[in-house]
C-alpha cells in the first residue's frame, strides 16, 4: 500500500469558506423548471404546483443562493412575458436551446418557490437582447416597496411585499457567439457600465456581478476581463466566469487530475483581477463568482471536447429544429468517476476561498445535475449528488493550509500528488474535516494526518466514494448504486484512502 501525509496547522489558514461556496444554478432549459422544480397535477405537487419531493432534496443540499433564469436562455428572455395572468402569458421561440417556452413559470413563481426553499434567489438580467431599461424595470419590479408602476405590478401580481433580490448578474457568457446579442469586450462594457448605473439607482443596496470570460479556447479569454473591468471594476463586486470540466477519453488519472485545471482557471481569472487592480490604482478587492461549474460530458450535444465550442453559434441540440416544450435535454448520467471528479473540484473550491465567494454547480434539476426527476414519477439521487451534499454538510469554516508527502504520478497536469486533500476547520464544533481524493487508480493509499495547534484530535469519521466500478450510475430504479460508505475507522491519527476515491474524513475530541 502507498503511504502518505497530510500536514496542517491551526496558525495557516487560506480564508473563510463563504456559505455561498455551496450554491447552484437553476435554468430554463430541457426539464429543469417545467418537470424539475414545477409541474403542476403532479402528485408530490402543492398548491403552486411546486414538487415537494424535489424541494425535500434541495433542502437536504442546503444551496444558500440559487442563479436564475440562465444561462444562455436569459439573452433571450424578456421577462416581461413570465408575470401576470398565465392564460395571457405568451409562448416563445427560445433560440438558445431551440426549445418552446410556455412562460407558465416566470420571477414571481421563482422567488415564492425560492422562499419556500430557502434558498436566496440570484437573477441574471439580459444583455444580450435585452435593453439597459428593462434590467432597471425588473429590479424595480423584484425590489421597489411600491407606489411606481413595476412595483405596483408586483403587489397586484400577488406579493405587496418587495423580493428584496441581492444578487444580479450582469448578462451571461457574452464574450461566446453562441450568445444571443453576443458583444464585443468593449461593446459589453459600455452596456454593463449603463445597466449597473441605472439598476444602482433603483437600488443602491444590490450586489453586481460583471461577466467575464470563461473559454480558454476563444481569442478572448481573459483579454475580454482586462479591458471589461478596466472601467466596470469600481462599479461591481464580483468577477463571473464559469468552468466546465469533461472526460474526453484523456484516461482516468488525467480526468481525475481535473481539479487541477479548476484551479488554474481560477487563478487566471484571480491574477487578471490583482492586473486591473494593480494598473489602476483600485482601491477595493473583488472577489469571485464561479456561477458555473461542474462536469460536463456533453451526452447530447455534438461536440467532441470544449474546444469545438470555438466558431459555433448555438449550441446543436439532439433536439435542434424540433422547438419542443421542455424537451429531455442536457440530462447528463453521472458515473461513480465523475461523481469522484466532482469532489475534487470541490476540493479546488475550498482551497481557493480566499478568492471564490460564491460557486454555483451547475445546474440543480435535471439538466448537468445532481437531482433528477421522472416526469409525473419519482425523483433520484444522481451519483454528483454525494460529494456536493458532503461538501456543503461538513465543508463550512475556514479553509486551511494543507501540505502532502505522497508518491506522486504523470498527468496533463505535470507531476501531481497521488492525494490531494483540502482542510476545513470548523470552530463551532471543534472539528477538523479532510476532503481527499486518491487518484491512485490500481493502490489504497495509508494517509497520515500529522495536525498541529488543533488540539489533540482524532478520526471520528471517514465517508467515502467508490467502488469497482467506476461507470456505474444511478438509476430511477437502482438510486443506490453510487452513494457514500462509512468506513469503519480503525486508527486515531490515518486513514487508508481506498483506490480511486473521495474521501471525507473528520477529526474531533
Ligand atoms: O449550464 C448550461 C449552459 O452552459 C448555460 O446556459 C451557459 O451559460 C453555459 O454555456
Amino acid at each position: 500500500m502507498k503511504k502518505a501525509t497530510c500536514f496542517s496547522d491551526r496558525h495557516y489558514s487560506i480564508g473563510r469558506i463563504d456559505d455561498k461556496m455551496y450554491s447552484s444554478f437553476t435554468e430554463h432549459l430541457g426539464r429543469c423548471i417545467y418537470s424539475g422544480i414545477y409541474e403542476p397535477g403532479h402528485p408530490a405537487a402543492d398548491e403552486d404546483g411546486f414538487r415537494m419531493d424535489v424541494m425535500d432534496l434541495v433542502k437536504e443540499l442546503n444551496v444558500p443562493v440559487l442563479r436564475y433564469p440562465g444561462g444562455n436562455f436569459v439573452s433571450c428572455y424578456d421577462w416581461h412575458d413570465g408575470i401576470g395572468p398565465k392564460e395571457n402569458r405568451p409562448k416563445r421561440m427560445d433560440y438558445a436551446w431551440t426549445s418552446i417556452e410556455t412562460n407558465e413559470f416566470g420571477i414571481d413563481e421563482f422567488c415564492k418557490w425560492a422562499k419556500k426553499a430557502g434558498v436566496e434567489p440570484m437573477i441574471a438580467v439580459n444583455l444580450g437582447t435585452g435593453s439597459i431599461k428593462d434590467a432597471g424595470d425588473l429590479v424595480e419590479y423584484c425590489n421597489h416597496p411600491g407606489g411606481t408602476y413595476w412595483s405596483d405590478l408586483r403587489a397586484k401580481n400577488g406579493s405587496p411585499e418587495p423580493y428584496n433580490i441581492k444578487y444580479w448578474c450582469l448578462g451571461n457568457e457574452m464574450e461566446g457567439s453562441w450568445q444571443a446579442g453576443h458583444l464585443s469586450a468593449e461593446d459589453y462594457t459600455k452596456k454593463a457600465v449603463e445597466a449597473a448605473k441605472i439598476m444602482r439607482w433603483v437600488d443602491p443596496s444590490i450586489k453586481l456581478v460583471a461577466c467575464g470570460s470563461s473559454y480558454d479556447m476563444l481569442p478572448t479569454y481573459l483579454e475580454w476581463d482586462r479591458v471589461m473591468l478596466t472601467d466596470l471594476y469600481n462599479e461591481v463586486d464580483y468577477l463571473s466566469t464559469h468552468n466546465y470540466t469533461m472526460n474526453a477519453g484523456q484516461g482516468t488519472a488525467n480526468y481525475e487530475a481535473s481539479y487541477k485545471q479548476l484551479d488554474e482557471h481560477i487563478k487566471n481569472s484571480k491574477t487578471v483581477i490583482e492586473y486591473v487592480k494593480a494598473k489602476n490604482h483600485f482601491q477595493k478587492d473583488l472577489k469571485i463568482c464561479l456561477d458555473e461549474w461542474n462536469v460536463w460530458n456533453f451526452q447530447d450535444i455534438k461536440m467532441n471536447s470544449l474546444a469545438d465550442l470555438q466558431g459555433m453559434t448555438t449550441f446543436e441540440m439532439t433536439s435542434a429544429g424540433r422547438w419542443e416544450t421542455a424537451p429531455s435535454i442536457l440530462q447528463e448520467k453521472y458515473s461513480l468517476l465523475d461523481a469522484v471528479v466532482v469532489g475534487g473540484l470541490g476540493i479546488t473550491l475550498l482551497n481557493n476561498a480566499d478568492s471564490v465567494e460564491i460557486a454555483c454547480l451547475a445546474q440543480l434539476i435535471n439538466v448537468i445535475a445532481p437531482i433528477t426527476t421522472v416526469r409525473g414519477g419519482g425523483v433520484y439521487r444522481q451519483a454528483i449528488y454525494h460529494p456536493f451534499h458532503m461538501l456543503s454538510k461538513y465543508g463550512r469554516g475556514i479553509a486551511m493550509k494543507a501540505v502532502v508527502e505522497a508518491p506522486t504520478y504523470s498527468s496533463n497536469y505535470g507531476e501531481l500528488n497521488v492525494v490531494e486533500p483540502a482542510v476545513v476547520y470548523n470552530e463551532e464544533s471543534r472539528e477538523v474535516r479532510i476532503f481527499v481524493l486518491n487518484c491512485d487508480e490500481n493502490e489504497d493509499v495509508e494517509l497520515a494526518i500529522n495536525l498541529q495547534g488543533y488540539g489533540d484530535l482524532k478520526v471520528k469519521k471517514h465517508l467515502t466514494l467508490c467502488g469497482e466500478n467506476p461507470e456505474i450510475i444511478n438509476t430511477i430504479d437502482e438510486p443506490e448504486n453510487v452513494t457514500m460508505k462509512e468506513v469503519e475507522v480503525k486508527a486515531e491519527k490515518s486513514v487508508v484512502l481506498p483506490k480511486l476515491s473521495w474521501n471525507v474524513v473528520v477529526l474531533g475530541k
